[in-house]
């Protein structure tokens, strides 16, 4: 079977997949491009400003539903203008949006500068996402009960996080959570609670406390040695994203590596959490880790060639397309 034709065999079986649901944050992102970040104190003339639907929690809700899964996103919005434009862009992408909260003043907001190489550098404002509790979590648990998955990041306040874990993770819904931005010390009922870890090799390190390879070359590292660490740390299962250089994934003993798809990038913003979406809707699906995290290889890889996060995310259509002409 040809790359695509195994692509297009998954992203059906997407289609067919139990309900994903996603805990967390939403943001309009105030974006500008510039040749080159700015040094402390400079100021320095940029491209035009656009504002973007974002948010993490939001981006994987979005990128899983543009594949075709059912999706229902938890969290809360503001009573600004940019709740509704945030409301609808999910709404468009498929996402499932009537347990998401309204509250009084603004919704969460982002200041995210993006270079000539595509790197960003994002600063987050809470706003309406601070409004995510774990009352508003328990509210609403039962249609949390009926995910295949959860997915969770750490854009919203601990005890969300904590309690949406708790509630799923005890009924037997897979909990994956991406420790970001990152925490280097979980709550141990999370950890207990997380079935799942999604986090990049730079974060590994950090949660480990072991040392960066000299010459970078994580994909040589002693990967047995580090599902070895991150099993003593609570985690059974993990996916460690290494950039261009493609993922880990740790499944109990085995321990796989997922290739990059090579692109010209122009922009990263939310590269990782169209990955993370597409790991979301691959388990919904029932296809194992590794394959999940195959095909958000392809799908994230997508996402490089556009800018901002949701706006540059593909159909299951456009996927497949891409990846028919890369293997060409
Ligand atoms: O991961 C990218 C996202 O991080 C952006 O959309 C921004 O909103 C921040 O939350």
């Amino acid at each position: 079977m040809g790359p695509k034709t195994l692509l297009e065999a998954h992203l059906t079986q997407i289609r067919d997949g139990g309900q994903v649901s996603v805990v967390g944050s939403m943001n309009a992102d105030y974006t500008v491009t510039a040749e080159r970040f700015p040094q402390p104190g400079e100021t320095i003339q940029g491209g035009p400003m656009s504002v973007l639907p974002g948010g993490k929690s939001g981006n994987q809700a979005a990128s899983a539903a543009r594949l075709g899964a059912t999706v229902r996103l938890f969290g809360a919005l503001g009573s600004d203008a940019n709740a509704e434009f945030l409301l609808g862009k999910l709404a468009d992408a498929g996402v499932g949006t009537g347990s998401i909260r309204r509250v009084a003043g603004p919704s969460g907001t982002t200041m995210i500068t993006v270079d000539s190489h595509g790197e960003n550098t994002i600063v987050y404002s809470p706003g309406s996402n601070a409004a995510v509790d774990a009352g508003y979590i328990r509210s609403v648990s039962d249609d949390l009960l009926r995910s295949a998955v959860l997915g969770l990041c750490l854009e919203s306040p601990m005890g969300a996080v904590r309690e949406a874990a708790r509630i799923c993770h005890e009924h037997g819904i897979p909990v994956l959570l991406n420790d970001s931005p990152f925490v280097p010390s979980l709550p141990t009922d999370l950890v207990a609670n997380t079935d799942i870890l999604l986090v990049n090799e730079h974060e590994t390190a950090q949660l480990l406390r072991i040392a960066e390879p000299e010459d970078g070359d994580w994909a040589s590292a002693d990967w047995n040695a580090i599902a070895g660490r991150l099993h003593r740390f609570g985690y059974g299962k993990a996916v460690v994203t290494l950039g261009a250089r493609g993922s880990m994934v740790i499944d109990g003993d085995r321990v796989a590596p997922v290739s990059a798809i090579r692109v010209d990038a122009v922009d990263a913003t939310g590269c990782g959490d169209a990955f993370m979406g597409t790991i979301l809707a691959g388990l919904a699906a029932g296809l194992s880790l590794e394959d999940s995290a195959s095909l958000a290889s392809c799908v994230s890889a997508y996402a490089a060639t556009g800018y901002g996060a949701q706006a540059s995310y593909g159909s299951a259509e456009q996927i497949a397309d891409f990846i028919g002409q890369k293997a060409r």
